[in-house]
């Protein structure tokens, strides 16, 4: 497990991983992320049903991952607040010999998730921040777990969407695909821009992080160069759904999929 000092627990600004766990129904929150969250679902009345979505095309996700195409290595980065099937849990249900990095920025994630996921020798939790991957893929952490020369799935979900363009999202998850061996697998959701997410996403403007609505063309060009696996890049309820599925018949605005390094 790594001890990097972590910054302070903020309780007077929203916190965009509490309002996420808020919206999962949770209950690592504070009041400020509740009155902001409410404030989103009041705007996006879907927003419970997005956050539930994409959790579970997460899981869906490594079990594909750690079944089909027989991964054993994760980084989970923006790995959020521990909560029901979390990554380690699936993919070592699986797998017993899977490894998993986590790695956030915020403190309160970093704090729970030392404590109730980096819980066995296999799993580790990392503070590190997507806009410098250079600095995820020198920690040591990961180099006591990952092998980075064999297969490695990169996860990046319901992440990108806090990283204005001006941050160089892209070339983030360029760099961070070019240090993984081929057979190396991305997983990314984004929220798509929609006229009617807009007053939503200006919420998160007082947020910890602000939200940068993309289009499908935008959120597709994430996997640039990789080669996505069936369905594509599509609404994540249609992410090759299961009996896990909650709401089969509604799409949320939302979008996943796999990409494997050729
Ligand atoms: C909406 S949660 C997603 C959690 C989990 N990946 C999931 O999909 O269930 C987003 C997470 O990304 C983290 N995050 C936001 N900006 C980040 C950044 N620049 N670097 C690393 N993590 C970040 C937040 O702290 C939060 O835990």
């Amino acid at each position: 497990m790594s001890s990097d000092p972590l910054p302070a627990v903020s309780t007077t600004t929203p916190n965009v991983a509490r309002m996420y766990d808020y919206y999962l129904g949770g209950k690592d929150n504070y009041a400020v992320d509740r009155e902001c969250a409410e404030e989103v679902i009041s705007r996006v009345p879907l927003t419970r049903e997005i956050a539930q979505a994409n959790r579970e095309f997460l899981g869906r996700a490594v079990r594909f991952l750690s079944g089909e195409a027989g991964i054993c290595q994760f980084l989970d980065i923006g790995s959020g607040l521990p909560t029901q099937e979390n990554v380690h849990e699936v993919a070592q249900g699986i797998n017993p010999a899977s490894r998993v990095v986590y790695v956030d920025n915020d403190p309160m994630v970093l704090t729970h998730a030392r404590a109730l996921l980096a819980t066995d020798a296999q799993t580790g939790v990392i503070c590190g921040d997507v806009r410098t991957p250079g600095d995820i893929l020198a920690h040591p952490e990961l180099h006591r777990l990952l092998d980075l020369s064999r297969p490695v799935a990169v996860l990046l979900v319901s992440l990108m969407h806090f990283i204005p363009n001006e941050r160089d999202p892209y070339q983030a998850v360029t760099t961070l695909m070019e240090a993984m061996p081929t057979g190396s697998y991305l997983v990314l959701t984004h929220v798509e821009h929609r006229r009617e997410l807009e007053a939503g996403a200006q919420s998160y403007n007082r947020a910890s992080a602000p939200v940068e609505l993309r289009s499908l063309d935008q959120i597709g060009r994430f996997f640039d160069g990789l080669d996505l696996v069936f369905p594509g890049l599509v609404n994540v309820r249609r992410w090759r759904p299961d009996e896990r599925v909650t709401v089969m018949d509604r799409d949320v605005p939302f979008y996943g999929g796999i990409g494997v390094k050729r």
